[in-house]
């Protein structure tokens, strides 16, 4: 029998985790184990340090819910979330980039015509964005259906009112015929992640901005193109170049520009200022 040691715990722990029945399993487990026990290693964990992991990890389960996913929050603060975005949606440099989905997408949202609103009276300054949908040889994609959502004026989404039971600041678009869409909504502001939790709590100790710049999110699962998650973010926004979630790109950053009462892209009449970003999404085709 193998007696255990300091030296040779992380080839005993690594061994048993092998025995793992699916081989992506057993290739995941033994990583971790080793990554796992360098870090203790590297850092010398002391036992307090340890119990303190343990009960930041417990405390971090048991404020989450359906509505409130603080893993997924801690894995986007460390730059996890984006890392496995960035591995996975390698696409052609012309197709438009993914970034992180973030916790507050719900599923089933209305269905919005062209120009449809999905603020519905809410307090804010009228935002048009409009555009096409495209593939990489710049023919129009119709009928590409996406979702969209954003923050309220307070830095808020839905599921962070638990009093309200209905969509609120989120639609389903599609495009039309020639490609081109239009989502009504109003022009988000920067908002800081939820910083009551577990999450918050390690950040207050750090100079970490908790901040996101302000973005409205897109969501594509058309049937023969890459699905993709992204955010389109407004140029001179607050916090671009200091992103929390590490999810802004160049790409994704576009013009707000300011207009006065008049015709609006879906055809309408504003009788306010409102404000107009443009932006051609390029979906990539699957393989
Ligand atoms: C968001 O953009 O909705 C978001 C993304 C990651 C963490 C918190 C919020
Ligand atoms: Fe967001």
């Amino acid at each position: 029998m193998e007696l255990v040691t300091e030296d040779n715990i992380t080839d005993l722990a690594v061994q048993r985790w092998q025995t793992a029945h699916d081989p992506r399993t057993a290739e995941l487990m033994t990583a971790l184990v080793r990554h796992l026990h360098a870090f203790a290693r590297e850092v010398r964990l002391t036992e307090a340090e340890w119990i303190t992991a343990i009960q930041w990890l417990n405390r971090t389960g048991q404020i989450s819910n359906e509505k409130r996913e603080e893993f997924i929050l801690a894995s986007d603060v460390l730059g996890l979330s984006m890392l496995v975005v960035q591995m996975n949606h390698r696409l052609d440099p012309a197709a438009t980039p993914a970034t992180v989905l973030g916790p507050f997408h719900i599923p089933g949202s209305p269905e919005l015509g062209y120009g449809g609103d999905m603020s519905d009276g809410l307090a804010g300054v009228p935002l048009y964005v409009h555009g096409q949908i495209r593939d990489l040889s710049g023919a129009p994609v119709p009928d590409a259906r996406f979702d969209v959502w954003q923050a309220d004026d307070e830095g808020l989404y839905e599921s962070q009112h638990p009093e309200i039971d209905e969509a609120r600041l989120r639609g389903i678009y599609r495009s039309r015929g020639d490609g081109t869409y239009c989502v009504r909504t109003i022009a988000p502001k920067g908002y800081t992640i939820p910083m009551d939790g577990p999450v918050g709590e390690i950040m207050s100790r750090t100079d970490i901005s908790h901040f996101r710049p302000a973005h409205v999110h897109f969501k594509f699962d058309v049937p023969g193109y890459e699905p993709l998650i992204t955010h389109l973010f407004q140029e001179g926004a607050e916090y671009l170049d200091s992103d929390v979630v590490f999810g802004t790109k160049q790409e994704l950053v576009v013009r707000f520009d300011a207009r006065e009462p008049g015709e609006t892209p879906d055809g309408g009449i504003s009788d306010v200022p409102w404000v107009e970003a443009r932006y051609d999404f390029v979906l990539q085709p699957q393989v």
